[in-house]
């Protein structure tokens, strides 16, 4: 139940109530953030999107019927108050709230709607279970640390819309209920009524459509777009997520860096007043693996990989041997600093690599009187191991870390084993913004489960002119012309160049291992496309949610979602998904299999 508002309209937001309106009379609405009684006063801090506003009903001043009213609020009721702004008296000044210098007497109070006791509190300090807070996202939203997530994702989109508007891009809107666009993750799909059988795909990305709108001739295109891929949630993956999708005709690599380091140096100033150097650092996908076996390195600090193959080669440790007979190799970091970590802790960085497929960890301590310990001393000579250690320039108190294994899981288990130490250690703030664009992806990568070929980025992706001969001769040599942007160990956006000839476009579906009936069924209508004029173009999209996240310094993406999905897919707050009526299945032609396992989670 609640009053009306009729005959009120609000004059002001809460926070906009200032010194400069003393005396005058003023009407605010929001929630109630907390009532205090101290004996015939009453103070109310009501809060609405901009802050807080303090009003109080006087008992020696007002209408009985007022102060009984202001007596029955409770915290979260939402209310209407119109009163004179009067200065705070001396002592009651609060220095910490943007209206702390005044208050509101209260001559008039209306109750809008009650409100039941929330299950958490609305403010930012809270301990509560996150799906709690995804239950009740509404009141979690109300939290000022959310809404302001909330304001930056919104301001931040303003200033991209406008940059990109400047710049000559044209916002067009792409289908969502599409043909699926391989993207290396599995589609959701729709099934069509119309066409029983038949399923539209939810866009992973609009990256077919954006270069068909290229052919059309649109020469610059933008779409801050929904795109939908059923892969696993992590914290900065999301089922449904939003990117800053662009694409743009007649350019090269270096045009899309451009435009782009200018549009993110634009967004950082606006909103954070940072100022991100331009050109920012590009490095090769092979240098990025070899340094910090990462293709998305966090270049906040050092710790870089190094290669000990060569020094190791020929000692007897078969661990070691193993490794590189069979191809791989053997590289190091150090951990300067750690040489004092409790064997405990030292343990749980063995274990922390195994999640990584490192089948363990080698460790060289330097003691503060330079001698060296070691749980693989016994297999090496004294000079030996101070050639590790000289080679990774360890000094007194370091603490190196050795991975012996096939290169990429060496590369997966030193390059997040560095952030691990980092995290532990300290060493880095959320808001030193180091960007970078890693360059010259390898085209394609090896896939044992499919014993195939698949995209590194995408199959529309142009090879670097001075590879194309490789395609025929070594396909695994073949660069991309592809870049990511990164930025603090994200990637933040990805893109490259398009094929824009039929006949190599023809050539990498075949070495993807699609058919020429596979490629046409699939992508016939953009081979089409490129029949009748199809510029040379090329584009990239940013995950705007991880842009949000990490300029608000969030640790997911879930905080900047205004309704993210958690863990399994499903949304605490609606329940999806969820089950349908057998009349919408026979109408879609559909039958669930039951199986145990959709028997328990249905009923
Ligand atoms: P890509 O697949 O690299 O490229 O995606 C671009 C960016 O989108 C973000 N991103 C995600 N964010 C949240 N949740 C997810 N599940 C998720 N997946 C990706 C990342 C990533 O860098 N069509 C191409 C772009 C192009 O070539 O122009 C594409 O989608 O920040
Ligand atoms: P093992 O002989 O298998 O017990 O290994 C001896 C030591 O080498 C153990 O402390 C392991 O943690 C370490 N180790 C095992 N596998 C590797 C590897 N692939 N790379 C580096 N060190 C390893």
């Amino acid at each position: 139940m609640g009053e009306a508002m009729t005959g009120l309209k609000r004059s002001h937001m809460c926070c906009d109530v200032s010194e400069e309106l003393i005396g005058s009379e003023v009407t605010v609405m929001g929630w109630v953030q907390r009532r205090r009684d101290l004996g015939q006063l009453i103070f109310i801090a009501l809060r609405d999107r901009t802050g807080l506003v303090q009003a109080v009903v006087d008992g020696n001043n007002s209408a009985p019927e007022l102060f009984k009213k202001a007596e029955s609020v409770r915290s979260e009721y939402v209310l209407a108050i119109r009163g004179k702004v009067a200065p705070r008296t001396e002592g009651n000044v609060n220095k910490n709230m943007k209206t702390g210098a005044i208050e509101i007497i209260a001559e008039e109070l209306r109750i809008l709607s009650e409100s039941e006791t929330t299950p958490f509190q609305v403010e930012d300090e809270i301990t509560v279970k996150d799906d709690l807070r995804l239950k009740y996202r509404y009141i979690d939203l109300r939290r000022p640390c959310q809404l302001k997530n909330m304001i930056l994702r919104h301001k931040t989109a303003q200033v991209i819309r406008n940059f990109l508007s400047d710049e000559g891009f044209l916002e067009i809107e792409t289908p969502v209920l599409g043909k699926s666009t391989p993207e290396g993750a599995r589609d959701y799909l729709v099934p069509s009524r119309v066409h029983p059988g038949s399923f539209y795909g939810l866009p992973q990305s609009p990256q077919l459509y954006k270069q068909l709108l290229m052919v059309s001739g649109m020469d610059r295109y933008y779409q801050i777009a929904k795109c939908f891929r059923d892969e696993d949630l992590r914290a900065d993956r999301q089922p449904e997520f939003t990117q800053v999708d662009m694409e743009l005709s007649f350019v090269d690599v270096d045009d899309i860096i451009d435009v782009n380091e200018r549009l993110i140096k634009k967004v950082f100033k606006e909103i954070l007043d940072v100022d991100v150097p331009i050109p920012m650092q590009r490095m090769k996908y092979k240098d990025a693996m070899e340094r910090y076996g990462s293709d998305k390195p966090d270049v906040r600090f050092g710790m870089e990989l190094h290669n000990i193959t060569d020094i190791v080669r020929g000692t007897e440790f078969v661990v070691f041997k193993n490794a590189i007979e069979a191809g791989g190799s053997v590289r190091a970091i150090n951990a300067n600093g750690c040489g004092h970590y409790p064997r405990k802790q030292i343990d749980s960085l063995v274990e922390f690599v195994k999640t990584y497929k490192a089948k363990g960890l080698a460790w060289i301590v330097v003691n503060d009187d330079g001698s060296l310990k070691s749980q693989i001393a016994k297999f090496f000579t004294p000079e030996k191991l101070q050639e590790i250690v000289d080679a990774l320039e360890g000094r007194p108190g370091d603490l190196i870390l050795i991975c012996a294994d096939a290169d990429r899981i060496v590369f997966d288990s030193l390059g997040a084993l560095r952030c691990e130490i980092a995290r532990r250690q300290e060493l880095t703030r959320p808001d030193d913004f180091r960007f970078l664009w890693v360059t010259e992806f390898p085209m394609f990568e090896w896939d044992d489960e499919e014993n195939r070929y698949v995209a590194e980025h995408h199959p529309f992706t142009c090879p670097m002119d001075e590879d194309l001969p490789l395609l025929d001769t070594d396909p695994s040599k073949v660069r991309a012309k592809a870049y990511d942007m990164v930025l603090n160990g994200f990637e933040l956006g990805g893109g490259s160049i398009r094929i824009h000839r039929r006949d190599i476009q023809q050539k990498i579906f075949s070495l993807l291992g699609f058919s020429d009936e596979d490629a046409q069924e699939r992508f016939g209508f953009l081979l089409d496309a490129f029949k009748y004029g199809v510029p040379p173009h090329g584009g990239l999209a940013f995950g705007f949610d991880r842009i949000i996240m990490l300029m608000t310094g969030s640790s997911s993406i879930r905080d900047v979602i205004a309704f993210p999905k958690v863990k399994d897919a499903s949304c605490p707050l609606t329940d999806a998904p969820g089950t349908v009526d057998d009349k919408q299945l026979d109408e879609l032609g559909i039958a669930i299999v039951k199986t145990e396992e959709n028997e328990e989670t249905n009923e």
